[in-house]
Order: structure tokens, then sequence, then C-alpha cells
């Protein structure tokens, strides 16, 4: 795992949708290439602990993270004013592995959908399937269609796009690709999951857990996964947060 801590220029921070915010960060050429489904940690002044948040894009010099309020970190986060310097520990932890040739469908459940905006770029026309809760929490359609993928909206309430979850249009669509890769809340992983293996088909998900280091060192990200039919421990942090969701041991 190749990564920096560097001081990266804020070009702009802003709200795209209720409680969620666009901040874009000059990442010029020269600086470590980000794999999709990377992400990066960001120090956030007052605060001990840095926040993790996925690599959204890491295109023409500039990197992209989209990130939700949720608590007193991430409200500092979009209080941050464009010019500022931006202390950011990245690329960090292996993402998502796609292959030129194969046809992916890319899910993205709430604030897991901004992850599959890279990874749609590096692939051939994918499927993306976002799903959020209702029509205020929508982001980034348009720039799935711009990075060349066939987007399908869903939400909870059918506020917007049809009404339902990403893994009821998984179900009707899955026969058109070949694998599948997931971000999103943890019951729409596992659903996913069981969903690929009913089909045949080979799935990466990207977990979330706290983190503290996010650099392998600390084992607060500790998840428990499957290997040559032993269950061992593994970080998300540093193992993941990415993946093959057939070794996923889903506690509960
Ligand atoms: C690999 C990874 C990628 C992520 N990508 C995104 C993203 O692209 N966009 C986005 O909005 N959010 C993302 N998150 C979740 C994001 O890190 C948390 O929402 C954020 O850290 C909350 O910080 P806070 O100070 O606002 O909240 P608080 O709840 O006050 O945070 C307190 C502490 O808990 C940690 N924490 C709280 N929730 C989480 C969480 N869900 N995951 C990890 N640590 C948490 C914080 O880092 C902090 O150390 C990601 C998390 C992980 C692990
Ligand atoms: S956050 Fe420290 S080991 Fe993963």
């Amino acid at each position: 795992m190749k990564y920096d801590i560097r001081q990266l220029k804020l070009l702009s921070n802003d709200q795209i949708a209720d409680g969620i915010f666009d901040m874009r960060l000059d990442y010029p050429e020269g600086e470590i290439p980000v794999q999709c489904g990377q992400f990066a940690h960001v120090y956030v002044p007052g605060k001990s602990l840095r926040r993790p948040i996925s690599v959204c894009d890491a295109r023409d010099g500039v990197l992209r993270l989209v990130y939700q309020i949720k608590g007193e970190g991430t409200k500092i986060m979009s209080q941050m004013q464009p010019g500022c310097m931006v202390d950011v520990l990245a690329p960090l932890g292996n993402g998502f592995s796609v292959q030129p040739g194969k046809r992916y469908a890319l899910i993205g459940g709430g604030i897991g959908v901004p992850p599959m905006l890279y990874t749609a770029a590096q692939c051939d026309h994918p499927l993306v399937i976002t799903g959020f809760r209702n029509e205020k929490l929508v982001i980034l359609q348009d720039d799935f269609r711009t990075a060349g993928a066939e987007v399908v909206l869903a939400t909870d309430d059918g506020t917007a796009g049809q009404k339902g979850f990403v893994t009821d249009v998984l179900r009707e669509r899955i026969a058109e690709v070949d694998e599948v890769c997931a971000c999103g809340p943890t019951p729409m992983l596992r659903a996913i999951a069981q969903v690929c293996r009913e089909f045949g088909k080979p799935c990466q998900i990207s977990l979330e857990e706290r983190m503290a280091c996010g650099i392998g060192a600390c084992l607060v990200c500790a998840v428990k996964v499957r290997k040559d039919g032993e269950e061992i421990m593994q970080h998300v942090c540093k193992n993941g947060p990415v993946f093959n969701a057939e070794e996923v041991v889903f506690g509960g």
C-alpha cells in the first residue's frame, strides 16, 4: 500500500444535496495514482482522529470526496473554505479490481454511491444502480452518465426514479452483467451478496468500519473473513475496504 500525507489545496466544497457536500482538492500530476474504491483519511482541525472518506473521483488533477454530515468532524469539514489547505492521508486501502472486457453492475446505496463514480470511469459502459432513501438525497446522476455509465435510480419511497431497493433492480438486470461491485449499508451489502450467490456472479463489496489509524496499525477496524475454510480477522483499512463478498462473515 503506497500512500502519503499531503497538504492539498481545497478548490471547492459545495452542498449538492440535503447535508451532502462535494469537496474538490487539487491533486496534480505526480501524486500517487488512486485505485477506484480506495479512501482518503482527512485531518479535521481540533479532532485527534482523521475521518475516512472514499475517493469519489480522481481524474483531471482533482481529488473529489463526497461526504454527508454525520457528526462534528464532517460538520467541520463542511465549513472548510476554498483556498485552505487540507491535510489528507491517501490513497489508502485496497479498492475494486475491475478488468477490461467485463460488464459490471456497480451498486451504491446512500453515501455508498460516491466511490462508484471513479469505479464507473474505469469500466466499459457499466450498469450503475443507485439507491437513496428519498429524492432529497439523490446525488451524482449526471456525473455517472458523463462517465459513460447507464444509471438506474431507485428510492425507498418512490419520490425519484423507481420505487424500491437496489436489490430489486439487481435481480431484474443481473443476467446482463459479469460481475458486481457494491458499497453501502451492511444490510444492503449482505442482500447483494445473497443475490450474487443465487445467480453465480462474482461480487466485491466495500465495507465500512469505525477507523482510527487507517493504515493497519491499531486493530480498531477488524472484520471476520473466511480464507481457505478458516475464519480470520482482517483490517478494513488495510486489507479492504473492498473484499470478495464470499469471504466476508457477516455478523448477526
Ligand atoms: C472506508 C470508509 C469510507 C467512507 N467513505 C465515506 C464517504 O465517501 N462519504 C461519507 O459521507 N462517509 C464515508 N464514510 C463514513 C465517514 O467516515 C463517517 O461518517 C465520518 O467519519 C463521521 O465523522 P463525524 O466526526 O462527522 O461523526 P462522529 O460520529 O462524531 O465521529 C466520531 C468518530 O467515529 C468515526 N466514525 C463515525 N462514523 C463512522 C463510520 N461510519 N465509519 C468510520 N468511522 C466512523 C469518526 O471517524 C470519528 O473518529 C466512510 C467510512 C469508511 C470506513
Ligand atoms: S483503523 Fe487502525 S487498523 Fe484499521
